[in-house]
């Protein structure tokens, strides 16, 4: 009995299979039931007791050859299976789908750009912010009434600590640490306390521009508006500028600009008035020059800023602001040819 373990000891150790039916018969041959090996353990009852030690020794080694081979073969055989039936190493990659950007991001770069192009570079600031940057230092009196003018999200009980309700406090930080000349635009978000509705956001994004330097005249402020209205409007945008107030600038305007919709004829998008609104600016008050240590009687500058839904409702006609921060891919995708 020994001898014809180790025949078969051999013979395993020389195993070879050309194809899967093959090794199946192999393995039918050697490990089934009614195989060489179940054979040799049903006699093993009959090997004498002195001789059953060294027999079972050898009969272990040969089931646990005999499996490793046919499984070292099956192996071999399926690493050669998918490479040449699943894997066609010369089929072109599948496309990566590409997001789009967003609108708001679109018009926002198109605004940046338009300014950049006048000498103007970028200056960002922190969304929670403090009293000074966003109230205080630009003439927001204690008292006064303007800060009613925009709800305010305080941050846990101390009525210091809030989230920006506009960009203009960039422009504070800016020249609390740069005197002048100064020629920044500062993009970002601002948060308000509002009912959230189809023409009202909690949060919404803004772009502020400062331009501080000796002798910056309200011309000089005419002139970059007219020129961002129709870089961005397109060259037969008309602009008109109406008095206003806001506490950081002196005198205070809003600009409307002509319907791009109607060219000004009117229609239901402007009230039939011909003019749409769309951003505050003025000279900015000494005071606020004064607060971040820049000499109000040396230098002079201003100061504009818009929102950018608003500008992007009236470039695409978006007639819903919530749209802006659903992530709809519908309609994200429709901005695709934008980009
Ligand atoms: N901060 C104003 C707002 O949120 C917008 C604004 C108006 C900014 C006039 C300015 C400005 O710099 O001069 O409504």
């Amino acid at each position: 009995m020994l001898n014809k373990i180790k025949a078969l000891l051999q013979e395993v150790e020389e195993m070879k299979a050309a194809n899967a039916e093959e090794l199946e018969a192999l393995r039918i041959k050697y490990l089934s039931k009614k195989g060489e090996i179940s054979a040799l353990m049903n006699d093993f009852r009959h090997v004498a007791a002195d001789q059953k030690r060294e027999v079972g020794k050898y009969l272990n080694e040969l089931k646990e050859k005999t499996q490793n081979r046919i499984n070292e073969l099956k192996e071999e055989f399926s690493n050669i299976q998918t490479v040449n039936d699943d894997i066609d190493l010369t089929r072109t990659a599948y496309p990566v789908p590409l997001g789009t950007r967003h609108p708001l991001s679109i018009v926002k770069k198109e605004i940046c750009d338009i300014f950049g192009r006048l000498g103007f570079s970028i200056a960002e600031g922190p969304e929670i912010e403090d009293d000074w940057h966003v109230f205080s230092a630009l003439n927001f009196a204690d008292d006064h009434p303007a800060r009613d003018m925009q709800d305010t999200f305080f941050i846990g009980h101390n009525p210091e600590i809030l989230l920006r309700t506009h960009t203009s406090s960039v422009q504070v930080r800016v020249m609390e640490k740069q005197q002048p000349p100064i020629r920044i635009i500062c993009p970002g978000r601002v948060y308000r306390h509002e009912a959230i509705s189809y023409r009202a956001h909690c949060f919404f994004h803004q772009v502020e521009a400062l331009y501080i330097d000796k002798d910056v005249s309200f011309a000089d402020l005419k002139q970059a508006l007219l020129f961002f209205a129709k870089e961005m409007f397109g060259p037969e945008t008309k602009i008109r500028l109406r008095p206003s107030y806001f506490p950081f600038t002196e005198p205070s305007t809003e600009m409307d600009i002509s319907c791009n919709l109607c060219g000004g004829k009117g229609c239901p998008f402007c009230k039939h008035t011909g003019w749409v609104e769309i951003l505050g600016c003025g000279m900015v008050h000494p005071n606020v020059l004064d607060n971040c240590d820049i000499d109000s009687k040396v230098y002079s500058g201003y100061a504009l800023g818009m929102g950018i839904e608003r500008i992007t409702n009236l470039k695409y006609q978006v007639k819903d602001l919530r749209l802006f921060s659903e992530n709809d891919v519908r309609f994200l995708r429709q901005f695709e040819s934008a980009n």
